[in-house]
């Protein structure tokens, strides 16, 4: 029955597949094509087989009442904007790039006189403030930490022997932008102080002057075997306000989805054997079904991960029309954008796992400490390398202002933080533990979903797991 409604230009969604019977009747196929539809709900054809759709007879979501209020900033976005051909010319434009904006923020931040590095030999036997990228590090035979650093103008060396600024010292990753203070020795600067740009200390929370809500997913996941799709559609129920927490589920007016929307393809070897959807325009017409079963009244926000099918580096452009169909926001990864007047920064945290491997005291069950480690450097992906990036002459990985909300996905871990008056929000999965994460020991949390009231700055985490 299927082709042949696909034949007169008519589709099911797969859960209406779902619940079709075995040897569907003639009768049935008429009452389909007398529907007029292009697309069949599961509703619909529960309604046709007569049996009884729960639709809850009250709900009117206030978010209804709204009217959208979202603003891209593609000024940092890197949509339709791809420059680098990848040369020398575009890394050293990367970096300089990088230095500049962020130095700028530590010239505003810091106290003391900023010296130029080709100004060092004037000042010998003399405290003073540099702001450097690091090229590299190592460990001295007598435990101390040297550092290779440079500036727009020259090199130089700084050592860290002290043993306050030592714990600082092993936080500096190689890329770092950071300011060192102290006397310099000739051929060295002995450093004191070390400061990474931050956020400022002191920031007012925003607050909505409606009372809205926005809920955050990443890593669904579509067409892995292990997604789960029982609570993602109780997801999609509870916003229609079938479910506990009807009130809540009625202020949700934004739906932020920070990217691996899909499994994808060829992401990793034999990654075939993990998939029940293997093509990949499949998957994302399953994740265009999603959409179209989502309350009308929900806005979609969505950006790509390193499963999704645009270019793997970093920066990632939107996904586009020919992936999926649905009229949402598609934005690249990471993008900034504002829901009212809400400053949002979504990436999708591909470079959590070198962070992890490289900053001391992070690991996969708290992510929400390594967003922290990007606010703090204004980078969200501070080593390069690590992860595959694309030297594009803008750094589009900056972390150029303050948001209010910092939104990440990637480790399949739910985690949560204030930082400086940013919440930061991981939001975790609707993927099952795959055997990968079970040999690495990787305990996931599906299916629960971060929900925030942006009216009274409360974060609740809704469980799908159960009905
Ligand atoms: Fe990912």
């Amino acid at each position: 029955m299927i082709g042949d409604l696909s034949a007169r230009g008519i589709r099911l969604t797969t859960d209406a597949e779902a619940v079709l019977p075995s040897n569907p009747p003639n009768e049935l196929f008429q009452k389909i094509l007398a529907l007029g539809k292009p697309l069949i709900s599961r509703e619909d054809i529960l309604l046709l087989i007569n049996v009884e759709v729960k639709r809850p007879s009250f709900f009117s979501p206030p978010a209804k009442e709204y009217s959208a209020n979202i603003k891209i900033d593609h000024r940092l976005d890197v949509t339709g904007k791809s420059r680098t051909k990848g040369g020398v010319d575009n890394f050293v434009s990367h970096f300089r790039n990088r230095y500049e904006r962020i130095s700028r923020m530590l010239r505003r931040s810091g106290t003391g006189d900023n010296i130029d590095l080709c100004d060092v030999v004037r000042h010998i036997n003399e405290k003073v403030r540099i702001i450097v990228l690091v090229s590299d590090v190592r460990e001295t035979k007598k435990g101390n930490l040297l550092f290779e650093v440079e500036d727009l103008t020259g090199q130089f060396k700084v050592v860290v022997s002290n043993e306050k600024a030592m714990e600082k010292a092993r936080n500096v990753l190689k890329d770092d932008v950071v300011a060192f203070s102290g006397k310099i020795l000739e051929p060295f600067l002995i450093a004191e102080e070390i400061e990474w740009p931050d956020l400022p200390v002191i920031r007012e929370k925003k607050r909505t002057e409606i009372d809205v809500a926005s809920a955050y997913l990443s890593d669904i996941h579509f067409g892995s075997r292990y997604f789960l799709d029982k609570y993602l559609d109780t997801f999609s129920d509870w916003l229609h306000g079938r479910g506990e927490a009807k009130e809540l589920a009625g202020k949700v007016k934004y739906l932020n989805i920070a990217g691996d929307i899909v499994d994808g393809i060829g992401i990793y070897p034999n990654q075939e054997k993990d998939l029940v959807v293997k093509d990949i325009y499949r998957q994302y017409q399953m994740f265009d079904d999603f959409l179209e079963d989502l309350p009308d009244h929900i806005e979609v926000i969505a950006g790509p991960g390193n499963h999704d099918a645009v270019r793997r580096g970093e920066p990632q452009p939107a996904m586009g029309k020919d992936l999926f169909e649905s009229d949402i926001h598609r934005v690249g990864n990471p993008c900034s954008f504002s829901i009212e007047g809400i400053k949002h920064l979504m990436y999708h945290g591909t470079s959590i796992d070198s962070m992890i491997a490289s900053v001391p005291g992070t690991s996969y069950s708290h992510p929400e400490k390594v967003m922290t480690e990007y606010l703090k450097r204004r980078h969200l992906s501070p080593l390069y390398g690590g992860n595959l990036i694309i030297p594009e002459n803008v750094d589009y990985m900056v972390v150029e202002e303050p948001p209010d909300v910092l939104h990440c996905g990637h480790v399949h871990k739910n985690g949560y933080t204030q930082y400086r008056g940013t919440f930061v929000i991981n939001s975790g999965t609707f993927q099952d533990r795959t055997d990968f994460q079970i040999k690495q020991g990787h305990v996931p949390t599906p299916a629960l979903v971060p929900v925030y009231e942006m009216k009274y700055g409360r974060l609740h985490t809704l469980d799908f797991k159960s009905s």
